[in-house]
């Protein structure tokens, strides 16, 4: 039997049940995922592949799974993809992309290698290609199509991966995270005619100062406004998860000029962020909300460790263009579709603490908005006992602090500084094991490992009496049903 088909058979039978999932959050039927790839759209429907390794809840040799979506809300799961059943990938089908072509839907992945050599086990990581319906693909005979030996001889062989794809008027780009072999970060481009036969062209960005890590996972370049925007997940850096490098892209010559770093989201579980730009021009980012190991952060997987499987993404949002030409990130719009029961509140001021009815939901939405002249007290959200956050009015901060079930001691899961002298517009998601907030166009994504689902919720002013000018607050729907 292939591994494609053993890998489905096994998904069908022990498919998770859905009341073990988040409400609203791609995850996977059973096992588990990380990274998002092949984020885009296809014969008009949008596609979202995942690393995704479905025999236990551990990583492992990595297939492709895959969902589909018309509004980013409601997703449907599709058969798996690419599993690591070729020589040139037996290792693992690492993370990548995928464009829409005259010939179909093209995939564009990384094969990854072990090599017994010498009596030492080496690693190589190459990009290929499989080609596809939108729903069943094949690798081509031609790969892999780009292989480490096209690029300077001191760039490593063994980490370069994450290809990213895009189309040009003078052909197709991608972009690959690579290192050279002292140790220093760089994002490598490649230019190719016909999507098959590829050509080095240069480092894109590269960074020697040693402050943004060793090596950059998931290179992710997108337009924003008339500059550019590389995110990258740079591994072994303290200072970011995830970091977007915002600059002018010359194609004339082959690089990201003047680049500025920005933070894309200030919290622990925003990794391996891929985007896309829509069919209206708008750009939607997803990433994996959790992390690795070896980072500073690191915190294990909660609830999820109760069920078989690991691992979902971030709700997806919009990137936009800010006037310092900087970007802001939004809930997609269509999540207010998820809206299902709005809870009646209709007073101006909080005065007491306010716990939310139906303290067994765990899919909620809160708006909220605090008017500029307040410059006193502040408000705490308490989720459960293990999730809290803090608005400090006088600082204009957002502190979230998270506990694990078990722990006695809170961490700190990062901080929002919001804008001066305006008013204070929060939006807050809240699903079974994690918290997205937004507000002033940032974000700040947290898994909460609580043993029970988050809840109740309550909303508790600090300092005396709060004024808001705006309180609303919803069930959400739980969209997540696997397919039968
Ligand atoms: C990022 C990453 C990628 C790699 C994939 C393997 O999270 O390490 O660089 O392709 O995960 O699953």
């Amino acid at each position: 039997m292939s591994k494609l088909k053993k890998a489905e058979e096994f998904v069908n039978v022990y498919r998770v049940k859905k009341e073990q999932f988040p409400a609203f959050h791609v995850t996977p039927p059973c096992g588990w995922m990380n990274d998002p790839n092949g984020f885009s759209s296809y014969h008009g429907k949008i596609h979202l592949f995942y690393q995704f390794h479905p025999y236990n809840e551990a990583w492992g040799p990595m297939h492709w799974g895959h969902s589909e979506t018309t509004d980013f809300v409601k997703w449907t799961e599709l058969p798996i993809a690419l599993a690591p059943d070729q020589s040139y990938d037996d290792a693992g089908c690492f993370s990548g992309s995928a464009i829409e072509t005259e010939k179909g839907h093209l995939l564009v992945y990384t094969g990854v290698t072990e090599q017994e050599e010498n009596g030492v086990k080496n690693v190589y990581q190459n990009q290929c290609l499989a080609i596809g319906n939108g729903k069943t693909y094949t690798k081509l005979a031609q790969n892999p199509v780009v292989t480490g030996d096209m690029m300077p001889e001191h760039f490593s062989r063994e980490h370069f991966r994450d290809p990213k794809i895009w189309k040009e008027e003078d052909g197709y780009y991608m972009v690959v995270g690579n290192k050279t072999d002292d140790g220093k970060p760089h994002v490598v481009l490649f230019h190719s005619e016909d999507a098959i036969s590829w050509e080095y062209v240069s480092v894109l960005a590269k960074d020697d100062t040693g402050m943004l890590g060793t090596m950059w996972e998931c290179p992710d370049l997108i337009p924003l406004g008339r500059k550019h925007m590389l995110c990258v997940s740079p591994m072994h850096c303290p200072a970011y998860r995830n970091v977007c490098l915002v600059g002018t892209f010359s194609r004339e010559e082959g690089k990201l000029l003047n680049v500025e770093p920005v933070c894309p989201d200030a919290g622990p579980d925003y990794y391996a962020a891929q985007s896309f730009v829509d069919d209206r021009g708008q750009c939607v980012q997803v990433a994996w909300a959790n992390g690795w190991d070896w980072m500073p952060q690191f915190r294990r997987w909660g609830v999820a460790e109760q069920g078989f499987w690991r691992g979902w993404f971030t709700l997806p949002r919009v990137v936009t263009e800010g006037a310092d030409k900087l970007p802001r990130f939004q809930p997609h719009p269509q999540l207010e579709t998820l809206r299902k029961k709005a809870i009646p509140w209709g007073r101006k001021e909080l005065t007491a603490p306010w716990t939310l009815p139906d303290a067994a939901e765990t899919a909620w939405e809160i708006l909220l908005e605090i008017p500029a002249q307040q410059q006193t007290g502040g408000l705490l959200l308490q989720v459960g006992s293990c999730f809290a956050l803090e608005l400090t009015l006088a600082s204009r901060t957002l502190h979230a602090y998270a506990r694990d079930s078990g722990e006695q001691t809170v961490q700190d899961c990062g901080t929002l500084q919001l804008a001066p002298g305006a008013p204070v517009r929060l939006q807050v998601f809240l699903d079974r094991c994690s918290a997205e907030i937004f507000a002033d166009g940032k974000c700040l994504s947290v898994n909460v490992f609580d043993t029970a689902p988050l809840r109740p919720v309550s909303l508790i002013p600090q300092g005396g009496t709060l004024p808001l000018q705006l309180l609303q607050v919803w069930h959400l729907q739980h969209v997540m049903e696997p397919q039968t």
